[in-house]
């Protein structure tokens, strides 16, 4: 099982942002925690980031050309404003799952909308590093229940 793991733009400066929303963990921590739960899981993954947004179009195009299992993205700030990023991921069929660290929710008014609601499987906010990982174990679960049936 591949899976793919995308943050979107600053989130290369995880470490070096305001702890309180993102913590101390660096964008690698979070990378490291993510591969060694795929593992586990008996699952490959990948982690890309980049601040540009063709190339993380171009990214979630490949993806669908390897036949990629899942999905899972934070895209930063681009969650709340991308169509590019949004049209780039319905092309796909495989799950997709929204994860951020912060709670957007709780934040200003414009984090509450994600232009990928409606594509996610699901979304995952609030918990820190732990969102991506809740995020792998949905990914991993969606893609097991659509091998069975
Ligand atoms: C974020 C939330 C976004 O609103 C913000 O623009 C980010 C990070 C998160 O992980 O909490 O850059 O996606």
């Amino acid at each position: 099982m591949k899976i793919l793991t995308l943050h979107g733009i600053n989130l290369n400066m995880f470490g070096k942002r305001d702890p309180k929303h993102y913590g101390t963990a660096t964008l690698a921590d979070i990378d490291a925690s993510v591969q060694a739960l795929g593992k586990e899981l008996g699952a490959e993954v990948e982690c890309y980031q980049t601040n540009c947004e063709g190339e993380m179009a171009a990214r979630i195009h490949q993806a669908y050309l390897d036949g990629i299992d899942a999905i899972i993205i934070n895209a930063g700030a681009w969650t709340h404003y991308s169509y590019g990023i949004r049209d780039a991921l319905a092309i796909h069929t495989a799950p997709i799952i929204e994860v951020h660290m912060s709670n957007v929710h709780a934040r200003e008014e414009f984090r509450h909308y994600s232009v990928f609601g409606q594509l996610a499987k699901g979304q995952i906010c609030g918990f820190g590093v732990e969102s991506y990982l809740l995020g792998l174990r949905a990914a991993v679960a969606a893609v097991q229940e659509a091998k069975k049936g």
